[in-house]
């Protein structure tokens, strides 16, 4: 059983195949936090909670004075405020009486098969057969506050989740301060802590540093996960490599302000935390309510970080991405937006369609400027019908134009936003979110609609829900291209307004559960002006985000690098654009590594380059396969190495590999042997391209040689932005 307790020592064991996590019960009822890392069989793990004698003022429990320990020495389950954990706490909950000091004490537990549903919330989810889960009941005797500790284990993965309920069973309401979703201690401060920062259009940028005294911390409180930090923190051993050592991945299935600290205390213990950012948090509770923190996914790995990203991917693909296009190839598609911005009618995207169809391009997506009076991006968000001016004849015969070339249909939304210059605006200027009294910040000449209310929600789904049932749209960009301010609502009485961050989140998510249910067919692809949304919490109603506006295919390798970390590349939304820097097949191989798509004008395309195209859309046909549902293995990565970058695919059951290389810079001497990884040693693997035969031993030991030959071959790939794409089967 993955999930075991020993009554008498009091331990929780959390296994899965290759980590244990430990719980203990210590006297009084604190919960401590003996281990978590490499499986062990042991229980005898007590000795490993004692951290040394005292330190300075660290405060005691009058009743545990014959030995030493002090919740401000000792590894806490999860931290409480202001009762003798100096450290990051995450909980903090204000009673009645006034004050913040809290502390939660075990009750019981529960130990059982699956993995129960988060309310409101996206999480991961599973079986019987393939979960078991702990609650872990726990209670604050001062506020009357019930707190349950949810611990999730994918025993065959290698992964967890946690998550936390707070309940107020007292008579009075009481107030949460902090609400984190995970709290882990470790024994040491050897670790490098990993995260993905960036900005729009460089999004997920790797950045790597050693753990120092004190408090480092990546968040947000932008009210979306932002561009700028990714809710994705991963702490490793100094050792570790990309396939070597040990790697803690922690991710938040949330996607808005979130906050992952790490602290380093005085005797060079480290403390992680993560969930929603206590700034800007608050939530009222009164008797009898409870209240969810958004799920943690925590993922160990022993083969340093191409392990951990390689357990989140097979995580996600399989028990957070749902619906009907989760296992399915996704249609290669054509984007209007950088082949036209607004500058469109019904003819151009219908001759569009013509060229594209040719091409063996399978959808056509409209993007922003088909609604309202949108001509410019100052106007009509919230008025989601038809602009007939451009699209004469509506809607429905344009789709109906565009599946007779042979095209599906796409459209754009950006459902959570207004325009003041809008019919919306100015019929309901109530209902974006506000401060009574305060100028209110625009961004992109929008305003933010208030998703914490129905009322707002509903006329949301009715207008785009008009839209949808009544013609055949088989794609739906769902972009947010701006980040909250003033966030108040008007609805809301003054104690309850530092809830409105967190009410717009489970508002928005509302929207999206609707629109899931009610369109099942429909394929959701989410954006936010690029991947200023690139979270679990979004993946989970929607299979694909569109990476980044970035299309330049050098800048986004590190960008696609960088978000694989720990999302899967079917989940990558990548286009082919009009960026002539990089070859056009260069830019080819890069998208493949993603949903795949174009972002051009076909019309414009030369006969030469519609051949390239043909033959990109039937490598990616080809190769859907391994791309979707293969190992990711990061060979070079583009911020380590100024003349390279290569990644190569591995199915599961390692008969294929694809392996692509990318020249970001000419090498003065264009010298390069590549070591494969992941391939059977002992099988023989056919190079489809030159028919060369070679063992999986040779292909990961000696590597493949692709310095240019006199015959011409690799000469190209070895120019400023050239590039390979190499194809090895296993031979029958
Ligand atoms: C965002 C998206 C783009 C495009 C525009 C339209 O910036 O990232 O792909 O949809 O909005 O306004």
């Amino acid at each position: 059983m993955p999930i075991s307790f020993d009554q008498a020592s009091g331990l929780f064991k959390l296994d899965t195949k290759n980590s244990t996590y430990m719980i203990e019960i210590y006297r009084e009822g604190y919960l401590l936090h003996p281990y978590y890392g490499g499986y062990i069989p042991d229980e005898n793990v007590k000795d490993l909670c004692y951290r040394g004698t005292f330190a300075s003022f660290s405060p005691q429990n009058p009743r545990i004075l014959d030995e030493p320990f002090s919740p401000d020495l000792a590894p806490m389950e999860y931290s409480c405020n202001g009762t003798g954990d100096y450290r990051l706490s995450a909980l903090q909950v204000r009673g009645s009486g006034g004050d913040a000091s809290t502390d939660i004490r075990y009750v019981s537990h529960k130990i059982y098969r699956g993995k129960p549903a988060l309310t409101g919330l996206p999480a991961t989810y599973a079986g019987e057969e393939e979960a078991q889960t702990l609650e872990l009941l726990t209670r604050d005797a001062v506020t009357g506050v019930y707190v349950t500790l949810l611990y999730t284990v994918f025993e065959e993965l290698g992964a967890m989740t946690r998550s936390v309920v707070v309940e107020n069973r007292s008579q009075e309401p009481v107030d949460l301060e902090r609400v984190y979703s995970c709290c882990v201690d470790f024994p040491g401060m050897d670790y490098k802590m990993t995260h993905l920062y960036g900005q729009w259009f460089k999004e997920r940028t790797v950045a790597t540093r050693r753990l120092e005294h004190g408090i480092q911390s990546i968040a947000s409180k932008r009210g979306a996960s932002s561009h700028n930090h990714n809710p994705f923190l991963c702490l490793s051993s100094l050792n570790s490599t990309e396939e070597s050592g040990e790697a803690f991945g922690f991710n938040f299935v949330y996607s808005g302000n979130f906050d992952l600290s790490v602290e380093v205390d005085q005797r060079g213990t480290t403390r992680l935390i993560g969930g929603i950012n206590a700034t800007d948090f608050g939530w009222r509770l009164e008797p009898g309510e409870s209240f969810t923190a958004p799920e943690m996914v925590m993922v160990y790995s022993s083969q340093g970080l191409g392990g951990m990203s390689r357990t989140f991917h097979k995580l996600y693909s399989s028990h957070l991405i749902r619906g009907k296009w989760k296992d399915v190839k996704r249609p290669v598609l054509i984007n209007s937006w950088e082949a036209a911005f607004f500058d469109f009618d019904d003819d151009k995207l219908v001759e569009f369609a013509e060229e594209a169809a040719k091409l063996g391009i399978e959808m056509l997506v409209m993007d922003d400027g088909w609604f309202g009076k949108r001509n410019l991006d100052n106007c009509s968000l919230g008025d989601w019908y038809v602009n007939e001016g451009k699209l004469k004849g509506g809607l429905s015969s344009l789709i109906e134009r565009v599946n007779r070339a042979g095209l599906k249909f796409g459209i754009w939304y950006e459902p959570e936003m207004i325009s003041p210059d809008s019919d919306l605006y100015r019929a309901h200027p109530d209902w974006c979110l506000q401060v009574r009294g305060r100028e209110k910040s625009i961004a992109r000449t929008q305003y933010v609609l208030d998703m914490s209310r129905q009322d707002v929600r509903d006329n949301i789904f009715r207008q785009m829900s008009e839209v949808l049932s009544k013609n055949h749209v088989e794609y739906l960009k769902w972009d947010f291209n701006r980040n909250l301010t003033e966030v108040g609502s008007l609805l809301l009485p003054p104690e309850r307004q530092k809830e409105v961050f967190h009410r717009f989140i489970l508002g928005t998510y509302d929207l999206m559960d609707r629109f899931t249910r009610a369109f099942p067919e429909i394929l959701f692809e989410n954006c936010s002006g690029g991947g200023g949304r690139f979270d679990p919490g979004m993946l989970y109603y929607s299979p694909q985000i569109w990476c980044s506006d970035n299309t330049d295919a050098i800048e986004r390798l590190t960008i696609q690098f960088g978000t694989s970390l720990c999302y899967p590349v079917s989940t990558f939304g990548a286009h082919v654009a009009h960026r002539p820097r990089t070859p056009l097949s260069t830019r080819g191989n890069v998208a493949l590594c993603g949903t795949f798509g174009y972002e051009l004008d076909p019309r414009k395309l030369t006969e030469k380059e519609k051949e390239l195209v043909k033959k990109q859309i039937a490598d990616f046909n080809r190769y859907n396969d391994v791309i979707q549902r293969g190992d990711l293995y990061r060979l070079i990565t583009p911020t380590e190495n100024p003349f390279h970058c290569a990644w190569e695919f591995v199915s599961s059951d390692r008969r294929e590999a694809l392996l692509t290389v990318v020249t970001m810079r000419q090498r003065e001497t264009p010298f390069l042997i590549l070591r494969l990884r992941g391939l059977d040693p002992e099988k023989y693997y056919r190079d489809a391209e030159t028919g060369e035969i070679y063992s999986g031993a040779l292909l990961m030991n000696a590597g493949i040689n692709l310095t240019p030959r006199p015959d011409g071959a690799y000469e190209e790939a070895a120019l400023d932005g050239g590039s390979l794409v190499k194809y090895f089967t296993v031979q029958q």
